[in-house]
């Protein structure tokens, strides 16, 4: 066989393993079943269980789950294995709000690719349940990765109040507050739903915390002065010449010497020889989506981050690539 023939094929193999994954994880949770499946249950025992649904789907899908090996198989019953009970346990920390997106978003709006790339159909809106719901919750998911850097951070500068812009679900205010006890914080949301949430999840802190529904380019001097200032996972939503006002913007609520930290993933040409995940595809497949939205272009690039901050007149700025690459966090200090 021609080499490029082989290649295609194992190309199109690997494609088919990774849709079986993305589509009976996506099942899973959708029917519950990963929680069922943490009891040992055969075939007969889910369909007892459920006897309105199709038995002949349902063995397939257990198959299928166990070829995927997000489940083990004893005699005739199933269990989740290692990475099934994992697939269950990050469920709520932006795994299945990740594969939502994927199965109910990219998917379609991908299939009008043809159109939108030769500019026969309008750009895509994201609908409610991504603004409300899926993308400040698959955001979660960087959290492992995002987490140990900014506590560093924060315990090395020794912040005592904190702006977070986007705060989406209220992760990092939260996890900042408990670990550093003097710390106050103000998380500022554009969606009401989310910052309803946000609020939800941050009620304890009382008077140390406050989330404010408004847009990020409006943020005034009522809200008093931070020593840090925090843009994480969503400086695509801003154009570059929003982005430019909203550092100019932000540059008067922060105290001398204060700090803004942007997080965010990276759009990358040049493609990088040493990567243990070649993370570098789902990234720049990220910025596609993105970019195929209306008002949207994408990831920034890590040169566009460095001119913005240069141009907003800031200075020491570090750039830490996280593990795996998944995102860069810029540090700078904003000037006096
Ligand atoms: C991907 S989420 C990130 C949430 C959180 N910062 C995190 O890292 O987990 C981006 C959030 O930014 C919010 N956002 C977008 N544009 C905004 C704006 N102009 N002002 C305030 N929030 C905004 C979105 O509503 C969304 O909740």
């Amino acid at each position: 066989m021609e080499p490029g023939m082989l290649a295609l094929l194992g190309r199109a193999i690997s494609l088919m393993e990774n849709l079986g994954f993305l589509w009976v994880v996506q099942t899973g949770f959708e029917l519950d079943l990963w929680r069922e499946l943490e009891e040992r249950r055969s075939l007969e025992d889910l369909a007892a269980l459920h006897p309105t649904w199709d038995k002949v789907l349902l063995d397939h899908w257990l198959e299928q789950a166990f070829c995927q090996e997000l489940l083990t198989k004893d005699n005739l019953s199933y269990r989740v294995s290692k990475l099934g009970r994992a697939v269950q346990t990050y469920r709520s920390q932006g795994l299945e709000a990740m594969f939502q997106e994927f199965v109910h978003h990219w998917n379609p709006g991908f299939a009008k690719l043809p159109q939108l790339l030769s500019r026969q159909g309008k750009k895509l809106n994201f609908d409610p349940k991504m603004e409300e719901e899926l993308i400040s919750q698959a955001s979660l998911a960087s959290e492992p990765f995002v987490w140990p850097f900014l506590k560093h951070k924060c315990q090395k500068s020794k912040w005592q109040r904190v702006l977070d812009i986007g705060c989406g679900e209220g992760l990092y205010l939260n996890k900042l507050l408990e670990s550093c006890p003097s710390l106050r914080g103000v998380g500022i949301e554009l969606n009401p739903v989310v910052a309803d949430r946000a609020r939800k999840h941050t009620r304890s802190w009382g008077s140390r915390l406050e989330i404010v529904c408004e847009d990020a380019l409006h943020a005034g001097e009522e809200l008093g002065t931070f020593d840090a200032c925090l843009l994480n996972n969503n400086i695509y939503f801003f154009s570059p010449e929003e982005r430019k006002e909203l550092l100019n913007n932000l540059k008067r609520l922060l105290k001398p010497a204060g700090e803004i930290g942007i997080l965010s993933a990276l759009r990358q040409n040049e493609p990088q020889f040493r990567r243990v995940f070649p993370t570098q595809v789902s990234r720049n497949l990220m910025s596609f989506f993105i970019a195929c939205h209306e008002g949207f272009e994408g990831l920034p690039n890590e040169d566009e981050i460095r001119e913005l901050l240069l141009a907003t007149g800031c200075t020491n700025i570090e750039v830490t690539p996280l593990p795996f690459l998944v995102s860069h966090y810029f540090f700078a200090r904003m000037p006096n």
